[in-house]
């Protein structure tokens, strides 16, 4: 598919939709797209997540409200997928010893530089989520907020390393955006709100270059799949949060606003605990 692929020439997106393609393929595109796109992301919604803030989702639900990790006070707590590693500065602020991890060295570097911004000292460790550079039982609670999971067509790996980096009884908290979304147009208008899709159809949505490369691959699973996942690496389920959106709250991103968000859940957190 890509035998065209020259990395010093550009490779404009051609093509976009719906269809599967190879695992090593979809689950290698993550890095190359998070660093190539790592600034205009952050520039877009940087100021929405807060250098040092936790917010758990585009809805806007903030674990300072929510919660979900539970007491954080001298835990060790961490974060795969960070990005910039907003929710672990602002955990390390609340007494957790947290690490922040990313695949994308361009997102990483955004967390360097709030780092410098904010004067905090976030450990920052570059890792793909499905192999993590830890010893076993070395943390106390895992999470992310719509990190890593999304972007490999290999979740049970991501939740198979999280539990051998979890003690036993570890929370493993993870958001993602809610499977029912695939059914719809990613399209914040009332034209997102008829389903055009089978919510049953896991094929990945793709872009890929002109090359014939693929530029991004994003991965469905059904609330079902994802049950599965958990509770084959050893997770029991203990909550499925699905935040409302709040009145008032008129901020577009993506597919994501106020006129389905008062009709569609948007985000599903699953908040797990290790056998
Ligand atoms: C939507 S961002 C989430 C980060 C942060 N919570 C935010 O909202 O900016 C998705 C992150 O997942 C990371 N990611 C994608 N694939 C990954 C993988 N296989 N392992 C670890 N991180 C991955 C990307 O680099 C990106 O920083």
């Amino acid at each position: 598919m890509s035998g065209n692929y020259n990395p010093a020439e550009p490779d404009p997106l051609a093509d976009a939709g719906y269809r599967e393609v190879p695992d090593a393929e979809g689950g290698a595109a993550g890095r190359g797209w998070w660093d190539a796109n790592a600034e205009e992301y952050l520039d877009e919604h940087g100021a929405f997540l807060g250098p040092a803030d936790f917010v758990w989702c585009p809805e806007g639900l903030r674990e300072e409200d929510a919660g979900l990790l539970g007491d954080v006070t001298g835990r060790r707590v961490l974060e795969v997928g960070a990005g910039a590693a907003q929710c672990a500065r602002w955990l390390g602020t609340r007494g957790a010893h947290v690490v922040a991890t990313d695949v994308s060295h361009g997102m990483l570097a955004g967390g360097l530089r709030y780092d410098a911004a904010e004067g905090t000292r976030t450990p920052l460790v570059q890792a793909d989520a499905r192999a993590l550079p830890f010893a076993a039982d070395s943390f106390d609670v895992a999470f992310t907020a719509f990190g890593a999971i999304p972007f490999v067509p290999d979740a049970e790996r991501v939740h198979a390393e999280v539990a051998r980096v979890l003690r036993p009884g570890g929370r493993w908290v993870f958001a993602v955006t809610h499977p029912l979304r695939w059914a719809f147009p990613d399209d914040p208008s009332a034209h997102g709100l008829t389903a055009t899709r089978s919510y049953f159809d896991r094929r990945p949505y793709v872009e890929t270059g002109a090359s014939g490369r693929v530029l991004y691959a994003e991965y469905h699973r059904t609330v079902g799949d994802h049950v599965a996942e958990l509770t084959g690496a050893g997770f029991l389920l203990e909550r499925l949060v699905e935040p409302d959106w709040p009145a008032g709250h008129e901020r577009v991103w993506g597919g994501w606003g106020p006129v389905r968000g008062a009709r569609l859940p948007g985000t599903a957190i699953f908040v797990t605990r290790l056998r």
